[in-house]
C-alpha cells in the first residue's frame, strides 16, 4: 500500500538541543502507527512539525505524493491532519459541544448561534463514537476519558483523514483506555489513519499496526509490530542490550 504521508530527513533544533536529526516517518492509509521513544526522544516535536506548531529546519513532507508546506496549525488542519496534543486544548468553561464545534458555531449566518443545532451535531458525533453523554455538559465536569473523547470528536468534526494522538492514555483509567482502543478500532475501520504516541509497550501491541522508534532525535526503526518482540523494542528505545537494561533497572 502506498504512503499517504511521508516526512523525509526532518531536522529541528532548539537553542542547545538537536531535537530531530534526519528523521524519516511515513504513514499508510488506514493504519495505526505507533510512535515510541524515551522522554525527549523527539516524538512530540516531529508531530508538532506536522501540526504546524513548529516549522522544520530541514527536510520535506509529502501528502499523497505531493510536496506540501505546513507553516501554521491552520495549514495542517486544511490538509486533513488533526492533532490531539499532549496538553489537551479544550476550553474548560465551555460545554463539550461548544468545544467540539468551536470555530464553526461562532460564525453563524445572520448573527444567531443555533445552540440546538450545535448540541445535536455534537450528540451525533458522540453517538458515532459510542459515547453516551450530554453535549451540554460543562467541560470542567468531564473526566479525562471524556475530555479525550471530546478531542477525538473535535478532530472528526474538522474533516480530517489523519489523527495524531500524543500520549492519549496518560491519566485515563483502565476502562477509559479500553474505550479509547474501541474508538481507535472504529476510526480505523472508517479509513482514518492514526498516529499513536505512547510509552506503554502493551498498548502498542494492543492497537498498533506499525511502529517507529525514535532515540535522541534520531530515527531507529520502522516495522510491523508483529516483527518486533518487546525485548527488541526495549533495546531500540534504550540503545542498550536487554541484560544491561535489566542491570540498569536493578541498580536504580
Ligand atoms: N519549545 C521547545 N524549546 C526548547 N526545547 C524543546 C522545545 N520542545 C522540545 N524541546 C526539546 O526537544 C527535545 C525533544 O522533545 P520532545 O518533546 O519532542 O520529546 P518527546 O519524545 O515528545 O518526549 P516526552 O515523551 O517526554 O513527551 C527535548 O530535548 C526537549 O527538551
Ligand atoms: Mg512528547
Amino acid at each position: 500500500m502506498s504512503n499517504i504521508l511521508e516526512m523525509k530527513n526532518i531536522s529541528k533544533s532548539f537553542p542547545g538541543v538537536k531535537a530531530l536529526q534526519n528523521v524519516d516517518f511515513s504513514l499508510k492509509k488506514g493504519e495505526v502507527h505507533c510512535l515510541i521513544g524515551a522522554n525527549g526522544a523527539g516524538k512530540s516535536t516531529l508531530m508538532k512539525i506536522l501540526a504546524g506548531v513548529y516549522t522544520k529546519d530541514e527536510g520535506e513532507i509529502l501528502l499523497d505524493n505531493q510536496q506540501i508546506s505546513i507553516k501554521n496549525p491552520s495549514d495542517s488542519m486544511q490538509l486533513g491532519i488533526s492533532t490531539i496534543h499532549q496538553e489537551l486544548s479544550l476550553i474548560e468553561n465551555l460545554t463539550l459541544a461548544e468545544n467540539i464545534l468551536l470555530g464553526n458555531y461562532l460564525k453563524p449566518k445572520g448573527g444567531f448561534i443555533s445552540w440546538q443545532k450545535m448540541n445535536k451535531e455534537a450528540k451525533r458525533i458522540f453517538d458515532l463514537l459510542g459515547v453516551k453523554v450530554s453535549p451540554t455538559m460543562p467541560t470542567t465536569e468531564a473526566s479525562m476519558g471524556l475530555k479525550q473523547m471530546t478531542e477525538i470528536a473535535k478532530a472528526i468534526r474538522s474533516d480530517c483523514k489523519i489523527i495524531v494522538m500524543d500520549e492519549p492514555s496518560t491519566a485515563l483509567s483502565t476502562d477509559e483506555i479500553h474505550k479509547l482502543y474501541d474508538v481507535i478500532a472504529l476510526l480505523k475501520k472508517q479509513g482514518y489513519t492514526i498516529v499513536y504516541i505512547s510509552h506503554k509497550l502493551d498498548e502498542l501491541y494492543a492497537i498498533g499496526d506499525r511502529i517507529t522508534v525514535l532515540r535522541n532525535g534520531r530515527w531507529i526503526i520502522t516495522d510491523h509490530i508483529d516483527n518486533i518482540s518487546q525485548q527488541q523494542l526495549i533495546q531500540h528505545i534504550t540503545g542498550r542490550a536487554i541484560e544491561k537494561v535489566q542491570k540498569h533497572i536493578q541498580r536504580f
